[in-house]
């Protein structure tokens, strides 16, 4: 048992943390926000006001607490209320589609919504996916993901998120949150944060890769750092409404994310005005009385380990109220804000059913799987595709960056001999899903592994669509070689080729699979199964060789990439189940490729700098991982150290060309930029509950689960129902100074409605320029407005707004767009606000973060 609480405890005491080593130290803050239905909220806060009034004690806690790993159908469930028909809300990974099911889409992952910078059709596929899980029954969608951020370019899960920019993160963030919840569905932002790598995560995962820690690893971040780069994105999915959040496994100057006062309770619920419920991770909840008081809201999925049938909350929850420890304000915010969220996307009028089971595959099977109880019908086989496979065929050759194109593409489809090579390029011979979780690199990469993924209902392989591509156009010859190892076949057949396209890949996922060596984390920048090899010997044969990378982010490639015969290279990251068909658009011309990349390609791991934590060096207390780069990583980094990299943030190419011309900059008169003040309403109650304990002893009737997790007491005696030996310590020992105080609390500057104060989010600039199609073909560019803060501690450019727009040739148009006082802004840790430094500010308009073709003062206001 971690005692989360004790620790919390400690932390309180000031005086006391300095003492331990000088750890950094996250400093409390109390009393936890309660909802108050600010904004769009509002309806949705009363409905929920109104249900959770009808409510006992025993029932809200229900609303909190999941009940236990594998006792239900979906991923995480909580308790019910059969009182009132209400079921347990079914909580389902993935941020790239229905995770254990059947007849479900496999979408494309997160870094290639990233790769496509278009906010449709990052919204699209929010949509398509909300409807799948609808369809299935499903409350809650695990996702999208904006932490890990990619401080890392080898971090294991980057690819589940979008990019190591804040802006194109929080973009799509925002975009994907709004398509699902337009679904009827609740989203999750998550993982709430600075769980940048999968490397001691979490300590029984590490224990099991051989290192004796007994402590999650702490990502210790500066507040500047904080708010400019990993909280960015977040505050976007705050104010796009989504209606969950999940904090991490790791903690933050050594607090755990999900009892992290100041994360949770400041940050998130105060600043940031959040109005929906925190998750935790599962099995990131490490205590009961401290994680309720710092902000948590819902635990997952409930016991305190998988399978314990114990758990911090449920029964314990239940206790802590009635013993005054946490106050029934506190569980009334809780269970106020899950059904706010419930009604806010509309579940009560769009909920189905769970009508699959993610233990099986087969029609029946156990309704309790962890305890193999109550053999029924688990799964109908709903099929919930509908037309999704044509918004993911388009956001796959949407996401196609052409990084290099030496004549080597469009092809016409009537070359006379295509080569085709590379593993990469054919099928997963154990099958599609022949890795559970995706857990292994056979055939064509088309998605990471771990819980971010979903089955694949087919996977048409690149070799499967370039074949079809060329029998239907003429009388091609075609010869694919997929054996990494058969390099003498492909020196024949390359030596033979007109055209021959290599494929090859990289791979990573999450910490609990270990792939080839990659504990989650990528252990090298270099490509799998030997795929440099491949590319050499194919290109020593063939002057029009044509590389295609599917790959979870930056890889080396400086060996060959600027070998002569290498005539194109084209990233198209991790497109999904149409892999091959959204390539061949692209290769063969239907699309003219607009993605760019939405990560720097360096020549060496070391010129991305941080290397990934990969040894304890705390002893067994928790690894250190001090994010002293601060906001210098990925091409700011390059920026400030002048590393040159291949391929930079932003950049891609296109079968057309374009040109940039009369940027023009209109200062927007923005009213003056007030702090947030007042303060809030007391806590409220809500209902009338009783304090007898008597009144909450497990009914006579019931038929008890085994390890199920239930909100009900064994006997009238507290501490023997807990079974916590450590029962009954004085509260004033460990409840932290005001975190019971339910009387009105002072907004933050910052703060004062959802995404923060809203004159952030004032539009200060217009900025305008003309974008002109200057070659033969229709095509897509993404032009990208970028901004110099100015001050000497400030990268040399930040991203601040973007579009993807078609151009036919000769086409012109004016592309417009604003910047915000938060776009100009820094986060000044002394005020805790944010602030318009005096430097003076320029603004660029470019098609890569390196090929800024325009640029203008900005007035100061
Ligand atoms: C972590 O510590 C740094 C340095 O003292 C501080 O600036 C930051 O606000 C802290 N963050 C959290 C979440 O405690
Ligand atoms: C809590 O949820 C469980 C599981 O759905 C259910 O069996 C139980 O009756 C619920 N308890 C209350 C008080 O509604
Ligand atoms: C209550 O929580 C403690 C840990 O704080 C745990 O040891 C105990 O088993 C829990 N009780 C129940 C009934 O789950
Ligand atoms: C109140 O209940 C909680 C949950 O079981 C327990 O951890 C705590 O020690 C109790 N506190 C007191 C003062 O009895
Ligand atoms: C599939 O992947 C597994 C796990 O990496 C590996 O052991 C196996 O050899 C691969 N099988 C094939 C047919 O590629
Ligand atoms: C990097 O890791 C991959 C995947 O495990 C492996 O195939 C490759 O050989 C490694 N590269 C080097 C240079 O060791
Ligand atoms: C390029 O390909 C030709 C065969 O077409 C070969 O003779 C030549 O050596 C290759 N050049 C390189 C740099 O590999
Ligand atoms: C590539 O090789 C072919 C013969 O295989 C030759 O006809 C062609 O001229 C070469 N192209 C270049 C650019 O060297
Ligand atoms: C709450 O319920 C108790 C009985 O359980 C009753 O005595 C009391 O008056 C009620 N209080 C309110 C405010 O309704
Ligand atoms: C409560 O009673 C059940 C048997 O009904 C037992 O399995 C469980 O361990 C008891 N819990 C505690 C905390 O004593």
């Amino acid at each position: 048992m971690r005692l989360g609480w004790l620790e919390l405890a400690v932390a309180a005491a000031a005086t006391v943390a300095s003492a331990k080593d000088d750890l950094a130290y996250s400093p409390p803050f109390y009393p936890s926000p309660w909802m108050d239905g600010n904004g769009e909220w509002a309806e949705a806060y009363r409905r929920a006001v109104d249900f959770v009034s009808q409510l006992t004690l025993a029932e809200k806690v229900n609303l909190t607490t999941g009940v236990g790993w594998m006792q239900e159908k979906c991923v995480g469930e909580t308790g019910s209320i059969p009182r009132l028909g209400f079921r347990g809300l079914c909580l389902q990974d993935s941020p790239l589609g229905v995770r254990f099911a059947d007849y479900v889409s496999a979408f494309p992952a997160g870094v290639n919504v990233a790769a496509t910078w278009d906010k449709n059709l990052a919204y699209l596929r929010g949509k398509a996916m909300g409807e799948e899980h609808r369809g299935k029954g499903v409350d809650v969608q695990l996702g999208p993901v904006a932490g890990p951020l990619g401080r890392h370019p080898d971090g294991g899960r980057n690819w589940e998120g979008f990019s190591p920019d804040p802006v194109l993160t929080g973009v799509l963030m925002a975009e994907t949150i709004k398509g699902i919840q337009d679904a009827g569905v609740i989203a999750c932002a998550k993982h709430f944060i600075g769980n940048e790598m999968e490397h001691f995560r979490q300590a029984s995962e590490a224990v099991g890769y051989g290192f004796d820690i007994t402590e999650s690893v702490s990502s210790n971040i500066d507040d500047k750092t904080l708010h400019e780069l990993y909280l960015w994105p977040f505050a976007d999915a705050v104010r796009a409404g989504v209606g969950s959040f999940m904090c991490s496994y790791n903690q933050v100057n050594n607090s755990y994310s999900c009892s992290n006062s100041y994360l949770l309770n400041k940050l998130l619920k105060s600043e940031l005005d959040f109005q929906g419920f925190v998750m935790s991770d599962w099995g990131a909840h490490h205590s009961g009385v401290g994680a309720a008081l710092a902000g948590l809201d819902m635990s997952m999925p409930g016991d305190t380990a998988f399978g314990t049938g114990k758990s911090f909350w449920g029964t314990n929850l239940t206790i802590a109220v009635l013993n005054g420890t946490v106050p029934e304000w506190r569980v009334d915010d809780m269970a106020v804000r899950i059904m706010a969220a419930f009604y806010k996307v509309g579940r009560d009028r769009y909920q189905v059913p769970v009508n699959f089971d993610s233990w099986t595959k087969d029609e029946y099977g156990y309704e309790h799987a962890l305890v193999g109880q109550n053999y029924v019908k688990v799964n109908d086989k709903v099929d919930v595709r509908a037309d999704h496979a044509d918004i993911i065929r388009q956001i796959g050759s949407a996401s196609v960056v052409l990084l290099k194109n030496d004549g080597g593409l469009p092809l016409t489809g009537y070359e006379k001999f295509t080569g085709v090579f590379g593993e990469d390029a054919g099928s997963n011979r154990w099958g599609a899903d022949g890795c559970s979780d995706r857990g292994c690199d056979n055939g064509t990469l088309a998605m990471g592994w771990g819980s971010g993924t979903a089955d694949f209902p087919y996977l048409v392989t690149p070799e499967q669509a370039i074949q079809n591509e060329i029998l239907s156009k003429g009388k091609g010859l075609v010869s694919a070689v997929t054996d990494n190892g058969a390099l003498d076949q492909m020196e024949q057949v390359a030596s033979q080729a007109s055209v021959s396209i290599v494929f090859v890949n990289a791979d990573s996922g999450e910490g609990y699979i270990n792939v080839d060596g990659n504990e989650g984390d990528r252990k090298n920048l270099t490509l799998w199964k030997g795929g440099e090899e491949v590319i050499k010997t194919v290109a020593a044969n063939c002057n029009n060789t044509i590389v295609v990378m599917h790959t979870v982010g930056p890889v080396l490639i400086d060996e060959w990439y600027d070998n002569p015969n290498v005539t194109a290279i084209v990233w198209a990251g991790l497109p999904g189940q149409e892999s091959g068909n959204s390539l061949v658009d692209v290769l063969y011309g239907r699309v003219s490729p607009g993605g760019k990349t939405p990560f720097t390609w360096g020549k060496t791991r070391e010129s991305y700098g941080a290397p990934l934590l990969t040894k304890p060096n705390n002893g067994k207390g928790a690894p250190q991982d001090d994010f002293t780069e601060g906001v210098f990583i990925d091409y700011r980094r390059f920026d400030k150290y002048n590393e040159t990299p291949i391929y930079e943030f932003g950049f891609g190419l296109s079968y057309t060309t374009f040109e940039y011309s009369d940027i023009y900059v209109q200062p927007l008169n923005a009213r003056p930029y007030t702090p947030a003040s007042g303060s809030t309403k007391a806590a409220p109650t809500f209902g009338n509950i009783s304090t007898d304990y008597a009144d909450y002893l497990y009914p006579e009737d019931i038929h008890k689960v085994p390890l199920y997790i239930y909100p009900w007491l064994n006997t009238t005696d507290p501490k023997k129902s807990s079974g916590d030996p450590d029962y009954g310590m004085k509260a004033e020992d460990y409840i932290p100074s005001g975190a019971t105080d339910g009387s009105p609390q002072p907004i933050l500057p910052a703060g004062g409605a959802p995404g923060g104060n809203p004159g952030l989010y004032d539009e200060m600039y217009r900025v305008s320029a003309i974008i002109t199609n200057t070659g033969n073909v229709v095509g897509d560019e993404v032009p990208q407005l970028y901004v110099s803060l100015g001050g000497p501690d400030d990268p040399k450019v930040v991203l601040r707004n973007f579009d993807r727009i078609t151009l036919h040739p000769g086409q012109q148009t004016m592309w417009t767009t604003t910047l915000t006082r938060r776009d100009i802004s820094n986060w000044d840790p002394a005020s805790q606000n944010w602030v318009v430094t005096k430097y003076p500010k320029t603004v660029y308009i470019g098609s890569s973060s390196r090929k800024l073709h325009l640029q203008a003062p900005l007035p100061p206001y």
